[in-house]
């Protein structure tokens, strides 16, 4: 197991005069409203555990004031903790003298911000290699390198412009670029895109996706916008008053709200769109791996299936009935199985979005056959399954709310 690239344990933040002094009553369970009423003091964060690996996309969400940018500020000391650890290649941050943290600010990280926080007297290109310029690179060499980078981002010819004269989109970019310029292994984004326009955040969601494939950067992205976290995110904390209440891949957040704030944003996504087919299905309730008729009803019959998938040493051959298997018997049932047995069942890839795959799955009368590439059955697409990702999943959240002490739903009768 490779260690992982940032470990935070333990870790408190709360903003006040004192506030140690508050510290006692944050770890009594006290709620955030109720500390600051009492005393005054806000609690950023209480007892976050997290690890991020190296080169994954780790997405932190919640809603405004959840405590997103004060997460994201320890991790390159912009500030401090009340209490706890953060451990960046097995360095304690806090451990860290006031030299070593300068290094570390200029090379092991760098920041996007939401407004781009450009300087608006320098030109694109020496914005791209401020980075650089603080590194004390030589001029050459730093403006070689942003020319590069702002190629990467699609900005080639904007060189000397200002930033003023980009559009929020253009500037975002440069932001970007600027960024990347450092070589930084670590990306920090706080909500880097959500002041951008919808279509044009789509797009630089995509060319984020796409400069990370060849980049493999470990890029720690905020956002309060869920689709943007299943889009991009590797894996997702969930941040609500300070508390992570729920950390895991896209499919684990989609599938398995941990409660009803997670479910509360779950519900706005289209989740025929970000789930796809390896998520939903399963295994093939029957293969049927006999060469003859004879032999595909005994072993259609030994089951309690009525059909099954037919498989060979070439792959998935087709779905066959144990009524056309029978009928077939009344011929020469020494016979091998032959196209003609095969029901007329579309094949879907393990990698289509369900979205793509809806209406095939609900007009058969079969669970599709999932094939990957090579031909092999994975798997097969129950309607259920299907259905059940439309579905609010109502039940699985009344049971949940008897152990929660939210009165916000007049059905949640607990006794
Ligand atoms: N410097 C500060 N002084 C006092 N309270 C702060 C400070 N920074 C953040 N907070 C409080 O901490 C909580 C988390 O804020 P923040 O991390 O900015 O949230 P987010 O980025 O998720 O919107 C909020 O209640 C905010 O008011
Ligand atoms: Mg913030």
């Amino acid at each position: 197991m490779t260690k992982p690239l940032i470990e935070v344990s333990g870790l408190y933040k709360v903003f006040g005069n004192t506030p140690e002094k508050v510290m006692p009553k944050v770890k009594e369970g006290l709620s955030k409203n109720e500390i600051l009423d009492q005393t005054g003091h806000t609690v950023g964060l209480k007892d976050i555990n997290l690890h991020i690996n190296r080169g994954e996309i780790f997405v932190i969400m919640g809603l405004s004031g959840s405590g997103k940018s004060t997460l994201i500020r320890h991790f390159n000391r912009l500030i401090d903790p009340t209490e706890g650890q953060i451990l960046v290649e097995g360095t304690d941050v806090m451990k860290l003298s006031p030299k070593e943290l300068q290094e570390f600010r200029r090379h092991k990280m760098s920041m996007v911000f939401q407004r781009f926080g450009l300087l608006p007297h320098r030109k694109v290109i020496d914005n791209v290699a401020y980075g650089l310029e603080i590194q004390n690179v030589d001029k050459n060499t730093r403006l070689e390198k942003a020319t590069e980078w702002l190629d990467t981002v699609g900005l080639k010819g904007y060189e000397d412009q200002y930033p003023s004269q980009l559009s929020g989109g253009q500037q975002q970019r440069v932001g970007l670029a600027r960024a990347l310029c450092t070589d930084a292994e670590i990306l920090l984004m706080d909500e880097a895109f959500s002041a951008l326009d919808p279509l044009i955040r789509s797009e630089m969601q995509d060319q984020l996706a796409e400069l990370q494939e060849k980049l493999h950067k470990t890029i720690i992205f905020i956002t309060h916008d869920l689709d943007e976290a299943l889009r991009l995110g590797d894996r997702i904390a969930i941040l609500k008053d300070g508390v992570l209440v729920q950390q895991g891949t896209p499919d684990d957040i989609l599938l398995n709200p941990a409660d009803d704030y997670v479910e509360a944003f779950v519900k706005d996504v289209n989740r025929a769109r970000a789930l796809n087919v390896e998520t939903v299905m399963q295994p093939p309730a029957m293969r049927i791996t006999a060469e003859t008729i004879n032999d595909a009803l005994a072993q259609m019959k030994k089951s309690a299936h009525d059909y099954g998938y037919h498989i060979t040493d070439e792959g998935y051959q087709g779905v066959i009935t144990q009524d056309s298997l029978e009928e077939a018997v009344n011929g020469n049932s020494s016979q091998e199985i032959g196209d003609h047995l095969y029901e007329d069942v579309p094949v879907i890839s393990p990698d289509s979005a369900i979205e793509e795959v809806l209406t095939e799955s609900i007009a058969s009368d079969y669970s599709l056959p999932v094939v990957d590439e090579d031909g092999n059955l994975k798997g097969s697409l129950e309607r259920e399954a299907v259905a059940d990702i439309f579905s609010d999943k109502e039940e699985e959240t009344e049971e949940e709310k008897s152990d929660d002490d939210s009165d916000k739903e007049s059905d949640s009768d607990k006794k």
